[in-house]
């Protein structure tokens, strides 16, 4: 793995081993994924005005998010099917992610279930949870979440509808049924293995997940919830600001990494907004299209508290599971520990502001 010496490398090296269905499922984002190409493109709108002479021989990139202790400011987004990457799927996610100081957000759509990837996550993981019609299933995944040790619930708020993948539809793209949805294994095999006939992932969400979901949801999620709560999906401030008034201790910028509404803003525009409005109320985590020690440092520096990168783990599991993974996090803590002595920066808090500019 060694030859492959940043992301776009073993981005390539996964595409070129997946069959087209996992391969674009992982890959693809909605309609004409104009925000898949934003959310990219938007990192390097920004430039960074390093500073000199500021004394960098030590450099400490530890952050603590919501109790989570991590060794830097990144984390794993939720990611459904790590089985179609590799057979030890989530798991050696897991592992990855505490072998480099970090943890993750485990999708309500893993494929092992959340007891044995919560044992591999040794350096934490938070649960994300999909909101089902069926209230029963939902308060059962907070529920077995919370006693597994989740440090916290991330409700997923941009999917009152699956969106049309394009590349899904082209390949009828269906999830293996021999691959099961773990978490909805006891709601029964029509939660925990959709098949074709449902129209994929799309059928799944518009026939499993409320379309109603809705502010009092929040509030009941929050005065259930023993963990903090965040909500995953913002792309205003408006909408950040509703969230923390009805108890969201957290807000992760993001649309999905451009696989819902196609034409949402690039969250690296949003972020600014979000973190000015929402200030010291809540945490603010941002995701989409980061790729770079510098994407991360740039984040950082528009006032997130951490980032989150979601397809370079599917990639890095693809090339090399757990090893895969953490290649992955490995080469971007380089490059983060790099961009911040080339900045100026001997801590995270050094990360401010003034440092971005949108040239
Ligand atoms: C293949 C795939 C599956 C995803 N599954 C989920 C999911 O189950 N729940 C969720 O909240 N977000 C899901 N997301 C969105 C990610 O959590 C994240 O927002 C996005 O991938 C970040 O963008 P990036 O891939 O450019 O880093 C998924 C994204 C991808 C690429």
């Amino acid at each position: 793995m060694n030859e492959l010496i940043n992301l776009a490398d073993i981005e390539r090296a996964a595409l070129a081993q997946l069959p087209a269905g996992p391969r674009d499922y992982y890959a693809g984002g909605a309609a004409d994924e104009l925000t898949l190409r934003a959310n990219r493109a938007a990192w390097d709108q920004w430039s960074i005005h390093y500073r000199v002479m500021r004394d960098v021989a030590k450099r400490d990139h530890r952050a603590q998010v919501l109790g989570t202790a991590l060794d830097w400011p990144l984390m794993i987004a939720p990611t459904a099917y790590h089985q179609m990457a590799h057979p030890d799927g989530e798991v050696a996610t897991a592992r990855a992610a505490a072998d480099c100081g970090t943890a993750l957000v485990l999708s309500t759509l893993s494929n092992y279930p959340m007891e044995q990837v919560a044992k591999a996550a040794t350096r934490g993981w938070w649960f994300q949870l999909y909101v089902y019609k069926d209230r029963g299933i939902t308060r059962d995944l907070v529920s077995r979440a919370i006693a597994a040790g989740c440090g916290a619930i991330a409700v997923t708020v941009d999917a009152p509808v699956g969106a049309r993948r394009e590349r899904d539809v082209r390949n009828q793209f269906a999830f293996p049924v021999e691959l099961p949805m773990s978490n909805l294994l006891p709601a029964g095999e029509r939660y925990s293995k959709p098949d074709l006939a449902q129209g994929g992932f799309m059928g799944y969400v518009n026939e499993m997940l409320d379309p109603s979901l809705n502010w009092r949801d929040l509030d009941w999620l929050c005065a259930t919830s023993t963990v903090p709560v965040l909500v995953k999906g913002v792309v205003r401030g408006d909408d950040a600001l509703t969230a923390v008034e009805h108890g969201a201790r957290g807000i992760i910028v993001s649309n999905h990494g451009g696989r819902q509404l196609d034409s949402a803003p690039a969250t690296a525009v949003v972020l600014p907004e979000i973190a000015t409005l929402v200030g010291d109320r809540a945490a603010v985590l941002v995701d989409g299209g980061i790729r770079r020690g510098t994407d991360l440092l740039k984040a950082l520096a528009l006032g997130a508290n951490a980032a989150l990168i979601g397809r370079p783990a599917l990639w890095g599991l693809t090339v090399g599971g757990q090893a895969g993974v953490r290649h992955v996090l490995n080469l971007l803590r380089a490059e983060f520990d790099i961009a911040m002595a080339l900045a100026g920066c001997e801590s995270v808090a050094a990360i401010t502001e003034d440092l971005v500019r949108p040239d």
